[in-house]
């Protein structure tokens, strides 16, 4: 029998897949469909301070190979997600983590101290790349602003902390950033965000597929496999060993997911497949990640973690 259980932050998780902070995670309903799944952690939808409709309709759109979204966080505000925290405990064993993506410090700050109080609560991912907020820039393509945030950020959080990374594409900005990132408390990173403001076209038409925006969108998906296992193969390389590394881009298969394990990635999660499949996606993933592992020789995933060969 292959072993795909692991850890993240201490935490114990059932398997190497969970869903990412993005699709049907926003509602009590979603989350518990999620509880009841083969996810090993339930994820919530990155909360805000207030709850949020998001940007006008259409923003999300299905790509032969990924999906494009101009979102906007919609979601029901962080104190719905604490008080869901003792009602997905009753459903189930499986940690739970709170995605937080507050518009301004101040508020990301009064979320991680709150949500650091609810016992029922396993870790927090801070969203530091959301690219889909009208007017609003990646905190972490603004170093300045990453290490004020980080500063900041590690005086309130008093549980285990994870950073949403956006892509990055140049060896001097993964320096810089693991740079930051190795001086503080941070228990994760997770690689990456939607590569933001795509901009997908349907020439039939010549008119653009999402609406906020212009039509410029975060894209996922297999589009984007390549630059995720990049950046978990780069912050494996660059960031202290205790800081573990999430892959998320383009996990579609179980051998997507071998790729990022080879890269040293500790879990993965999965968003548009996620979207398109549905909550039974993880059971597939498992089963599919085992059955190429099997075929391999390989019994646990500390046999590969981090083992990519070069040339
Ligand atoms: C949204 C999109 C993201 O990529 C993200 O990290 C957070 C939120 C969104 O538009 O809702």
């Amino acid at each position: 029998m292959v072993n795909l259980k692991t850890s993240i932050a201490g935490i114990p998780l059932e398997s190497y897949f969970f869903n990412a902070s993005g699709p049907k995670c926003m509602t009590l309903e979603e989350l518990l469909a999620l509880a009841a799944s083969n996810s090993a952690v339930v994820m919530s939808k990155s909360s805000t301070f207030e709850p949020r409709e998001g940007n006008p309709e259409p923003r999300y759109c299905n790509l032969e190979f990924g999906s494009i979204n101009s979102m906007g966080l919609p979601n029901l505000g962080y104190k719905k997600y604490a008080e869901f925290a003792p009602l997905l405990k009753v459903q189930t064993t499986k940690p739970y983590f709170v995605s937080v993506s507050g518009l301004k410090l101040a508020e990301n700050m009064e979320m991680l101290k709150y949500l650091s109080e609810i016992k029922d609560i396993d870790a927090l991912e801070l969203n530091l790349s959301c690219p889909n907020v009208i007017g609003k820039p990646q905190i972490c393509y603004d170093f300045d602003q990453t290490r004020e945030v980080l500063r900041e950020i590690e005086k309130v959080a008093k549980k285990p902390l994870g950073l949403k990374l956006p892509p990055y594409f140049d060896f001097v900005h993964f320096e810089e950033a693991a740079s930051i990132i190795n001086k503080h408390n941070i228990a994760f990173v997770t690689c990456i965000n939607s590569v933001g403001n795509a901009l997908f076209i349907d020439p039939e038409k010549e008119v653009v597929v999402i609406k906020p925006k212009g039509g410029f969108g975060g894209l996922g998906g297999a589009y984007i496999k390549p630059i995720a296992l990049a950046n978990v193969r780069k912050f494996r390389e660059l960031l202290r060993k205790e800081i573990q590394v999430i892959g998320v881009g383009g996990v579609d298969t179980g051998v997507d997911a071998f790729e990022f394990l080879l890269c040293g990635a500790d879990a993965v999660q999965v968003g548009t497949t996620f979207q398109k499949e549905g909550v039974k996606c993880f059971a597939r993933l498992e089963t599919e990640l085992k059955a190429y592992m099997f075929q391999k020789g390989y019994d646990d995933i500390s046999d590969v973690k981090g083992k990519l060969k070069t040339l």
